[in-house]
């Protein structure tokens, strides 16, 4: 099985999706191109979750226990539970946690703010479920809290998207990601749960972002 697959800048379009797309005004002016078409999310979602139930077999674990990272994760998590669902894995218990280093903008604030419902955490294997790693902040900090702070048994993490040329250096070699879904080139982008501007979340595929669409 792929660890991940890498998308070429130019994007990664299924055949199947690759009649020609045109975006209505409300998205024209956002929108630059398709990077990942949904058909490629959808098959890489179903080997994820395919993975993960091979992986909580050998752990001979009941449960899965998800950590989701609002907002960016919320989509692809519920399309994660889904898949492990339909191939016979254990059920799956939903928790969700906001945490960012972003604020509207497209810059890393540097600072990563924990908040919502701290879930109870206490001595359980966790998967940490986001949308993005990018310079790997809120990750790291993450996972640290549930850890050390809120003393989970075990932390592991799953991203959809991984922009590794975006990692602080610090955590090149310190934050590891046990399951990745795409590796992207440092490119903005939204679609799949992800936003830009609390913008095109809604949208089945993962799309570069027009940079004056950009706030
Ligand atoms: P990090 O802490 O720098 O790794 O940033 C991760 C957070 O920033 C994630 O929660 C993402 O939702 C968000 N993020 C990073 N890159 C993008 C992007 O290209 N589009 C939308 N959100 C992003």
């Amino acid at each position: 099985m792929k660890t991940t697959i890498q998308v070429p800048v130019r994007g990664l379009v299924h055949p199947r999706d690759r009649k020609k797309r045109t975006f209505s005004g409300a998205y024209r002016h956002r929108i630059d191109r398709v990077l990942i078409s949904s058909t490629w999310i959808r098959r890489r979602v179903r080997e994820l979750a395919r993975q993960l139930v091979g992986d909580l077999r050998l752990r001979r674990s009941s449960e899965l226990e998800l950590v989701v990272v609002l907002k960016g994760g919320a989509v692809f998590a519920n399309a994660l539970a889904r898949e492990i669902c339909r191939l016979g894995g254990p059920p799956v218990i939903f928790n969700y946690i906001t945490a960012s280093s972003y604020g509207s903008r497209t810059v890393s604030s540097g600072t990563v703010r924990i908040a919502g419902q701290i879930p109870f955490v206490r001595n359980k294997d966790i998967l940490i479920v986001e949308d993005i790693a990018d310079t790997g902040l809120t990750l790291a900090r993450l996972k640290e809290y549930l850890l050390t702070e809120r003393r989970a048994a075990s932390v592991r993490i799953c991203a959809l998207l991984d922009k590794p040329s975006r990692r602080k250096r610090a955590l090149k070699n310190r934050l590891a990601l046990d399951y990745v879904g795409f590796r992207i080139p440092d490119i903005f982008v939204a679609g799949y749960g992800s936003d830009c501007a609390e913008h095109l979340r809604e949208l089945p595929f993962i799309v570069a972002v027009k940079r004056r669409g950009v706030k």
